[in-house]
């Protein structure tokens, strides 16, 4: 059983929750995120739950320090489940209708060589090791892509044909790659737009679906379901009635405190 993880963007939202929801008695976890109160704060929940804790206070676009602090923790205790859950997005405002290249850019930077830099070091180690799990972040903006999202919904395409493409390519060496596909969870990261948000489910329930996805080594764990079938499916519909649906998700970016 795996006892051994590394999780990104663990300070908040669906990584922070599944850092509380995985610790336990002889569970070692390391966490990665910038915010060092808010990675104390995750730190205390897990220790009072038993679990052991490293804290990386790391930005994940930096790829010597996450380099350095993975293969020291992978080296103290073999990692065997990694969950890169860091990530950003952004909407882009309306009247202006263009992107904004610099932040656009940013993203990437974060949601793709962020997920980059955190498997580097640890996945040869698991595939020579031949077992380990790898999470990875996409999203049902990825199938159905909102309108004021195009970097966003992008970064997360490219995330679930990256995770589909390297399980495909572990499979043989023992390791599982899953693609997790939430639609709205409520995070710092949905609050910070207002737009339509069916369904949506809080961060602790996300990460007892996604718990049980990983167990069973799903390839796309995507909830809820109900969501994801209607993001996939409106994929086949005529492009006009396509855009009216996609239209309706237009989202606003709201004012940061
Ligand atoms: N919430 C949803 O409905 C939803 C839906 C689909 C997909 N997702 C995906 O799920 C993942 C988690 O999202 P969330 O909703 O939990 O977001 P969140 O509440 O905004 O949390 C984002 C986390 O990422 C970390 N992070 C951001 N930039 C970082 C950087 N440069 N270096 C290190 N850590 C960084 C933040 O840590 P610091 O602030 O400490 O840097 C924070 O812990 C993301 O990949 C997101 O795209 C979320």
């Amino acid at each position: 059983m795996t006892r051994a993880f590394v999780v990104t963007g663990a300070s908040k939202g669906l990584g922070r929750a599944l850092a509380i929801e995985y610790a336990a008695p002889g569970v070692a976890l390391a966490l990665i995120g910038r915010d060092a109160a808010a990675l104390d704060d995750v730190a205390d929940r897990a220790r009072a739950k038993g679990a052991r804790v490293r804290i990386g206070r790391i930005d994940v676009r930096d790829r010597d320090a996450m380099h350095a602090f993975l293969v020291e923790v992978d080296e103290a205790e073999p990692t065997g489940c990694v969950i890169a859950s860091a990530g950003v997005t952004m909407v882009t405002p309306h009247a202006g209708a263009v992107e904004d290249l610099t932040r656009a850019q940013d993203l990437f930077d974060v949601n793709l060589n962020g997920v980059m830099n955190t498997l580097a070091p640890l996945a040869p180690r698991m595939r020579a090791r031949r077992q380990g799990r790898i999470a990875l972040f996409g999203s049902i903006a990825a199938f159905a892509p909102p309108p004021d999202s195009p970097s966003y919904a992008a970064s997360k395409a490219a995330i679930v044909a990256f995770g589909l493409a390297t399980r495909a390519l572990y499979h043989a060496d023992g390791v599982s790659v899953s693609v997790i596909c939430p639609g709205f969870v409520d995070t710092d990261m949905t609050r910070s737009y207002d737009s339509v948000k069916p369904f949506p489910l809080s961060a602790e329930e996300a990460a007892r679906r996604i718990r049980r996805g990983l167990e069973r080594r799903q390839a796309v764990i995507a909830f809820p379901r109900r969501l994801y079938v209607a993001a996939r499916l409106q994929q086949l519909l005529p492009e006009p009635v396509r855009r009216r649906i996609l239209l309706a998700f237009r989202a606003t970016a709201r004012p940061q405190s």
